[in-house]
């Protein structure tokens, strides 16, 4: 909103918005994932049990439309609604394709844009609405969104493997225990067509993720992971670039300067 003018309160109406759908979908995906801690505490799940996780994620998204339908925003509604069919499509689609060692890049970026990308994407897209911008700049303040969402994932993806708990305040691992593929295996399992079936085999019965990482090391994965994370990050810094300088533009560069992990 600030790269637009002002802050009204309109922007924290949308703010809270925008977190209550975040917040549902992460009680939900920590049901997917079968995740135990989140942001550094006990997930709602391992506190209360799926059904209660569940049930309180529909309440919050039922929250955030009460809030949303008490707004005077032309256009918001639909742009969160579809916000939230992005997600659940991208959350769909990655469980279809569990355990499928031949998913390509491209599907893996279908996923990662549909269910994290996109609800970074509204985000910006609402301040600028909010502030009335211009289409020009709300169509560029979305993008800017898209790009940085997805170098956010390939991020957290990466960080799954070899971070730990402790550090990120979350259960990591969970990725590759639920079968989920993302950059850095699809690198290393097309990476050699001589080992690809050998490693395939060795991720199908791999039960430590740890013992993973220096294979990824080696192959060159994490170095092509972080280059990908890299390439999106400075795309989206050009993106702001359309806007005049401005504090908040600082902020957001520094932001998206922030997302890569410090593992090379
Ligand atoms: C985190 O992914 C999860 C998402 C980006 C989206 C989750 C969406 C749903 C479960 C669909 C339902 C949506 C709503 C609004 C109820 P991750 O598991 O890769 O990230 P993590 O490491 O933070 O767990
Ligand atoms: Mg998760």
């Amino acid at each position: 909103g600030k790269l637009f003018g002002g802050i009204h309160a309109q922007h924290s109406e949308y703010s809270a918005i925008v977190e209550l759908i975040h917040m549902a979908s992460l009680l939900h995906d920590d049901v997917i994932d079968k995740a135990q801690l989140r942001r550094g505490k006990p997930s709602a799940n391992a506190l209360w049990g799926n059904t209660a996780a569940v049930l309180l994620g529909d309440y919050l998204l039922s929250r955030a439309f009460t809030l949303a339908s008490q707004s005077q925003l032309d256009d918001a509604a639909s742009v969160l609604a579809e916000t939230i069919q992005s997600l659940c499509t991208g959350e769909l689609k990655q469980n279809l394709l569990v355990d499928e060692y031949d998913i390509t890049e491209k599907e893996f970026f279908q996923v990662i844009e549909a269910k994290t990308a996109s609800l970074f994407s509204c985000s910006c897209q609402l301040g600028a609405m909010v502030s009335g911008a211009s289409q020009e700049q709300i169509r560029n303040v979305k993008e800017f969104g898209l790009v940085f969402g997805l170098a956010f994932q390939i991020a957290d993806d990466l960080r799954d493997i070899v971070s730990d708990d402790g550090q990120e305040g979350k259960t990591l691992g969970t990725d590759l225990l639920e079968g989920k593929m993302t950059l850095p295996v699809i690198h290393w399992i097309n990476q050699d067509p001589h080992q690809r079936q050998d490693r395939i085999h060795y991720l199908s019965a791999l039960d430590d993720t740890a013992k993973l990482t220096e294979q990824l090391r080696r192959a060159g994965s994490i170095d092509y992971v972080l280059r990908e994370a890299k390439i999106r990050v400075e795309k989206a810094g050009q993106l702001l670039d359309s806007f005049p300088p401005s504090s908040s533009r600082d902020a957001l560069l520094a932001l998206t300067g922030q997302i890569i992990p410090d593992i090379a």
